[in-house]
């Protein structure tokens, strides 16, 4: 099976700190996988280095057979790279519906209008919330917001950036919901999490990111029922 992301041997460094240490990582079309680790490992690295946010010293980015390495983040968008950036970031003072136009302000404005009812279609909630000022949402529907603008360019592969952080138990339920929901979609996912249990609910391979280096990979499955990974990842 040819692989619609690839990231080989990816080495980034800020300065003298090195990020990620030669990290080569795949997503199969209709794949959803996940990269988890704790703070510092490089996740968010990994993903800003795959849109083009950062540009690595060594390795390369190929997406659906083609070396994006060189490219700006706005061609990979335009290719079919979503990306949902840690911290539910939305525009406070603008409506939900203004933050998705912003969102698609590039795209034709017919095809941003059902691009927005095709997303509302995913989101109920975000319909009945489309003329409230994104401040007022709930940390959940916050997230929703964050990922529906993520989508609003219908991507084929979404990278997502710890969409459950700092959500109460409740709301982390329905994030994931959410995401289980993007699966049966048919996108292609590359989930960055530190909610490993969760995680590797909706996901078939896991990744495990230390101090810039891939240390383990798995199906789902196998490290369910591995003591080690379950011992260091899931509290035993
Ligand atoms: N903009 C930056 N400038 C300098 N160092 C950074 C920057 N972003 C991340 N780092 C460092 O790179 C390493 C990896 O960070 P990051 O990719 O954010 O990890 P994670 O998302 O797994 O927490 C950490 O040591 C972090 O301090
Ligand atoms: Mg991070």
């Amino acid at each position: 099976m040819r692989a619609m992301l690839e990231a080989r041997g990816l080495r980034v460094s800020y300065g003298k700190i090195v990020a990620l240490r030669g990290v080569d990582v795949s997503v199969a079309k209709g794949e959803s996988v996940s990269v988890v680790g704790r703070n510092g490992a490089g996740k968010t690295t990994l993903l800003k280095t795959i849109i083009g946010l950062v540009k690595p010293l060594e390795g390369s980015v190929v997406f659906e057979g083609r070396d994006i390495t060189g490219l700006p983040p706005w061609d990979r968008a335009r290719m079919g790279i979503g990306y949902v950036p840690e911290g539910r970031r939305v525009f406070p003072y603008l409506t939900v519906e203004e933050n998705l136009v912003v969102a698609g302000y590039s795209l034709d404005p017919q095809v941003l209008k059902e691009r927005i009812e095709y997303v509302y279609s995913l989101f109920p909630r975000l319909r009945e919330r489309r003329s409230q000022l994104a401040f007022t949402l709930s940390g959940g529907e916050a997230q929703m917001l964050s990922i529906a603008r993520g989508l609003i360019m219908r991507p084929k592969l979404l990278l997502m950036d710890e969409p459950s952080q700092g959500l109460a138990p409740i709301i982390v339920e329905e994030v994931f919901k959410t995401i289980a929901r993007l699966v049966e979609e048919g996108y292609s996912l590359l989930l960055v999490e530190q909610n490993v249990a969760k995680a590797l609910e909706v996901s078939q391979r896991v990744y495990v990111l230390d101090q810039g280096r891939v240390v383990y990979q798995a199906s789902s499955q196998e490290a369910l029922g591995d003591p080690v990974f379950k011992d260091a990842y899931l509290g035993g």
